[in-house]
């Protein structure tokens, strides 16, 4: 640099002050000291500075206050936060309130901090780089200052072995920023083991977790290794979290303290080292209020919380998800690409999406199989997204042969006992009219009725993705059946289409 970068050291321990003090002229640049935040907060009155590395601890005051008071009288100077560990959580807050990243006392990796205090000096370069890039590792990040700051934040916790509470409204994209954040990890070589905590009863997922010993209960035929030792030395994603019972919740308050549990039914401690990152689209402290989930666990998992805005709060970047889906399907698809019409962006970006992303990316997929030409237009985007004044056919409910003309019934308004009538009848007429002659093509029938069946089943599948907006496990629950079915009732009806 031309000139000389000064450093301001605020900590009430010398030799932490002499460490940085040595470590920064060594590098060439000036160091100014402060034990205490009175005295921190004298010296920023009277020079500025380009990095100031502060501790959270203070006799007077905290690193918190500091950051602020940094913040408020000096901008563009970058804060480094000295934490311990029992503070760790603090030290992640100052990250999501600014501060360009921590390091932990004792120092152990000086290259490592050395690197730190280089790249502290550059950080409105790494910024607009991220800001330019709106896209990272398959993360759409776009314009809004809430993405960019979460992402910011992601990047930064990431290199750190700490467990990461992922909240966010269903379909923003809690899994896929789970994924970068392992791939920015150290981690990043081993797998990123993903698993929803909804999907299952009780006892599957606790052994689903932590595995079971041969005949531990009714079905557990053989041992079998948990998703816990399966994840050691690798992120293990936890979907759903709130979904855990509360004897899981205490054996994931062990594991995560200590790395340690025991397989379902056996009696050897194991010992992993996971790193968790865990996921819900429910308010976590709402539940802990209502006692329905532990606290402690909550405070385990929520070292360092990153929350999702929905997409209602970010209406500046729709049209860039719109044009990055358009591309990504076109591609997946091999056709040429499409683009909306002015009409039909107004409309999309009009939309409230209470389904996030997910919601967007569907709609963006199903609006390219409908339009025709290079175009796509107000009457090719599906009927839940068209506003009421578009047209003659537009809000009307979504018609299939299943729900429109077959059975009478409108999404939404399922009318049972009329289901039911239809179904007997239609079971009597079958059973009449079948001939059960000599010669009776039993295999051609039974066939054809599995086939009927498999599309009746995938037109029911659809209809609960639609209302679950493509997301499975849901649409799972919403059928009764386990996420594995319906992906196999889904790929069946494919195959009878
Ligand atoms: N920032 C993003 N960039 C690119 N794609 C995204 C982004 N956010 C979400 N998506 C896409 O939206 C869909 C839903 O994302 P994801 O499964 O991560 O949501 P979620 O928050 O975990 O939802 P749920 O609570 O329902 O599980 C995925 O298909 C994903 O590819
Ligand atoms: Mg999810």
């Amino acid at each position: 640099m031309s000139t000389e970068a000064v450093f301001l050291i605020v900590d009430d321990e010398t030799e932490v002050c002499n460490f940085f003090v040595y470590l920064l002229k060594k590098k060439g640049y000036r160091a100014v000291t402060a034990s205490s935040g009175r005295e921190a907060i004298a010296k920023l009155d009277q020079e500025r500075f380009d990095v100031a590395l502060v501790d959270l601890k203070l006799p007077d005051s905290n690193g918190l206050e500091i950051l602020k008071e940094i913040k408020a009288k000096q901008p563009a100077c970058e804060v480094i936060i000295i934490t311990g560990y029992s503070t760790v959580k603090s030290a992640v807050e100052a990250i999501q309130l600014g501060a360009f990243d921590y390091v932990e006392k004792p120092f152990v990796d000086i290259d490592e901090m050395e690197r730190l205090l280089e790249r502290s000096l550059n950080v409105k370069a790494e910024l607009e780089q991220l800001s330019l890039k709106h896209r990272v590792r398959g993360f759409v990040v776009g314009k809004n200052p809430k993405m960019i700051s979460l992402i910011a934040a992601a990047q930064k916790i990431a290199k750190k072995n700490i467990t990461v509470l992922i909240q966010g409204e269903t379909g923003t994209g809690k899994e896929v920023l789970a994924r970068y954040i392992h791939a920015e990890s150290h981690r990043a070589d081993r797998p990123f083991i993903a698993f929803n905590c909804g999907a299952f009863t009780e006892t599957l997922l606790e052994s689903e977790l932590f595995g079971h010993e041969k005949g531990s209960f009714t079905g557990a035929t053989s041992k079998k290794k948990g998703l816990f030792e399966l994840a050691h030395k690798a992120t293990l994603f936890l979907d759903e979290i709130d979904a855990a019972s509360p004897a899981i919740q205490i054996k994931l308050l062990r594991v995560l303290e200590s790395g340690e549990f025991f397989r379902v039914g056996g009696e050897e401690l194991c010992k992993v080292d996971v790193r968790v990152i865990a996921a819900t689209n429910t308010n976590l402290a709402a539940r802990v209020e209502e006692n329905k989930f532990r606290e402690d666990l909550f405070y385990r998992l929520d070292v360092a919380s990153l929350h999702i805005p929905p997409l209602r709060e970010r209406v500046e970047d729709i049209p860039l998800f719109l044009e990055y889906f358009l591309e990504k399907e076109s591609r997946a698809k091999e056709i040429p690409l499409k683009k909306f019409s002015p009409e039909a962006l107004v409309v999309l970006q009009q939309h409230s999406w209470p389904g996030n992303i997910r919601e967007l990316a569907n709609t963006v997929t199903q609006a390219l199989v409908l339009s025709k030409g290079p175009l796509i237009t107000v009457d090719d985007l599906p009927a839940r997204i068209r506003p009421a004044i578009a047209g003659p056919t537009a809000g009307s409910p979504v018609e299939s042969p299943l729900t429109g003309g077959l059975f009478g019934l409108s999404p939404g308004l399922p009318d049972n006992s009329k289901l039911h009538d239809l179904l007997e009848q239609l079971m009597q007429t079958l059973l009449e009219k079948i001939n059960f002659r000599e010669g009776f093509p039993f295999e051609e029938v039974y066939q054809s009725l599995n086939r009927w069946r498999d599309r009746i089943a995938g037109e029911i599948i659809a209809c609960a993705l639609e209302e679950t907006y493509g997301n499975q496990v849901k649409a799972a629950q919403l059928l009764g059946i386990t996420p594995r079915a319906l992906r196999y009732h889904l790929q069946k009806s494919r195959e009878t289409k």
